[in-house]
C-alpha cells in the first residue's frame, strides 16, 4: 500500500496512546504517517501527581522517545485546557475557588508560568533543545477550545475557570508564557521559532463557531500575540458537507498565521455496513482533496487515531482510515485519491 503520508505534501499526524509505538500498529503508523500527537498524555493533568508534583508521565516519554528514535514529529497537545485540568490549578492553598480579585490573579498568572515552563524545562533536558536534531516537538496546542459554543457572549468566549478568573488575558499569556519558554529559553541557539504555537478549537466548520474564532484570532494578532497558527479539530460526520471544511481553512487563508486539521475523525454512523463504508471513502477523498489544495497553508494534518476501536467515537461508527486488524478502509483509498473506491 502506498503510504498515505506520501500522497501529501504536508506533514501528516495521528493520534496515538504508547499502545500504538510497539508491534503491528507501530508498523501501520510509521508506513503512513510521519507525525504523532498524544490523545491523552500531555494534557495538563497528565503531567502532576496525587501531591500536585510536576511529574511526566510514562506514556508521554514512551511517545517522545518513538518519535525521536524513528524521526517522527511531536504536535503537542494541549498546555491550556477547560477540562482534563487538575481542580487545584484554580484553588487558593486553602483548597477555596480563586477569584478575579488581583491578588488571586497573581496566583493564576505564576500557576500558568510554572506550568508551562516546568513541561519546556522537561522536555527540552530529556529530548534536547527545542529545534535541535535530537528534540522532535515541533509544535503546541497552547490554548484548546476557548471558544463559547454560543453567542450568548460579547466576546465569544467559553466561560471556563481560566476565564472567570483572568479574563480574556489568560489567553495571551499563555501564548505569551510558551512562546518565553518554547523558542527561547529552551531553544537551541540560531533556531528561529522552533516551536509553532497554535489555537486549537471544534466546530469551526460551522459558521457561528468560526466566526467567534476568527474574531478572537484578529483581536489576538492585533495585540501581538505570538500566534503561528489556527487549529481545526474537524470531528465531523458525513452529513456535514466536505465544503464546509473548504470554508473553515478559507476563512483564515488570508491572515498572517498557519493552519492544522488537529483532531479529523468521520464516523458513519450505525449500524456500520458496507454502503456507509464506502460513503465515508468518498468524504475522506473530498476532505483530503481540499487539505492538498491548502498545502501551502497547512503546517499538518492529523487524524484522531490509528484504527477504528481505538477512537474516541467508535460507537459512532467506525471513524478512521484503518480498521482494528490493521487493514486498510475505503476511507484510506479515498484519502489517498479514491482511484480504488467502487
Ligand atoms: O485511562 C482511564 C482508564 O484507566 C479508566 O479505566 C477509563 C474508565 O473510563 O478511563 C480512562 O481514561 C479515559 C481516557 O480517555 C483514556 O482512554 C477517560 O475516561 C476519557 O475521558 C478520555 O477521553 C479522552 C477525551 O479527550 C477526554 O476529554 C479521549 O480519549 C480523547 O480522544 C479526547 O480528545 C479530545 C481532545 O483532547 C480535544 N478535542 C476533543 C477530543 C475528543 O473529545
Amino acid at each position: 500500500l502506498t503510504g498515505l503520508r506520501e500522497t501529501v505534501d504536508f506533514p501528516l499526524g495521528v493520534a496515538i496512546d504508547s499502545r500504538e509505538t510497539a508491534g503491528g500498529p507501530s508498523q501501520l503508523l510509521l508506513r503512513h504517517f510521519n507525525q504523532v500527537t498524544a490523545e491523552n498524555h500531555m494534557k495538563p493533568e497528565s503531567w502532576y501527581n496525587a501531591e500536585r508534583a510536576f511529574t511526566p508521565h510514562e506514556q508521554a516519554g514512551a511517545i517522545m522517545r518513538f518519535a525521536q528514535e524513528n524521526d517522527l514529529a511531536v504536535y503537542g497537545h494541549v498546555l491550556v485546557w477547560h477540562s482534563q485540568t487538575p481542580a487545584w490549578f484554580f484553588q487558593n492553598e486553602a483548597g477555596q475557588p480563586l477569584t478575579n480579585s488581583p491578588a488571586d490573579q497573581q496566583v493564576m498568572r505564576d500557576r500558568l508560568r510554572a506550568h508551562v515552563f516546568a513541561i519546556a524545562e522537561h522536555l527540552s533536558d530529556t529530548y534536547g533543545p527545542f529545534g535541535s536534531d535530537t528534540n522532535p516537538l515541533n509544535a503546541w496546542d497552547v490554548v484548546n477550545e476557548v471558544v463559547a459554543d454560543t453567542g450568548d457572549f460579547a466576546d465569544g468566549l467559553r466561560r471556563s475557570n481560566w476565564y472567570n478568573i483572568l479574563g480574556e488575558q489568560y489567553i495571551d499569556l499563555a501564548f505569551q508564557y510558551a512562546d518565553e519558554a518554547f523558542n527561547e529559553v529552551y531553544a537551541a541557539e540560531g533556531v528561529a521559532r522552533p516551536v509553532k504555537l497554535f489555537i486549537n478549537d471544534y466546530n469551526t466548520e460551522q459558521a457561528g463557531k468560526r466566526g467567534r474564532y476568527l474574531s478572537l484570532v484578529e483581536r489576538l494578532l492585533a495585540r501581538g500575540v505570538p500566534v503561528d497558527g489556527v487549529g481545526h479539530q474537524f470531528h465531523v460526520n458525513l452529513t456535514m458537507p466536505v465544503s464546509a471544511l473548504d470554508a473553515a481553512l478559507a476563512a483564515f487563508e488570508d491572515m498572517p498565521v498557519t493552519q492544522a486539521v488537529t483532531e479529523f475523525d468521520v464516523p458513519t454512523g450505525t449500524p456500520v455496513s458496507q454502503a456507509l463504508r464506502i460513503e465515508q471513502g468518498y468524504y475522506f477523498r473530498d476532505a483530503f482533496n481540499i487539505f492538498r489544495e491548502y498545502t501551502d497553508d497547512l503546517f499538518a494534518v492529523t487524524v484522531w487515531g490509528l484504527v477504528d476501536g481505538r477512537s474516541w467515537r467508535s460507537s459512532s461508527g467506525a471513524p478512521l482510515v484503518f480498521d482494528d486488524a490493521l487493514r486498510a478502509k475505503p476511507a484510506y483509498y479515498g484519502a489517498v485519491g479514491g482511484q480504488d473506491l467502487p
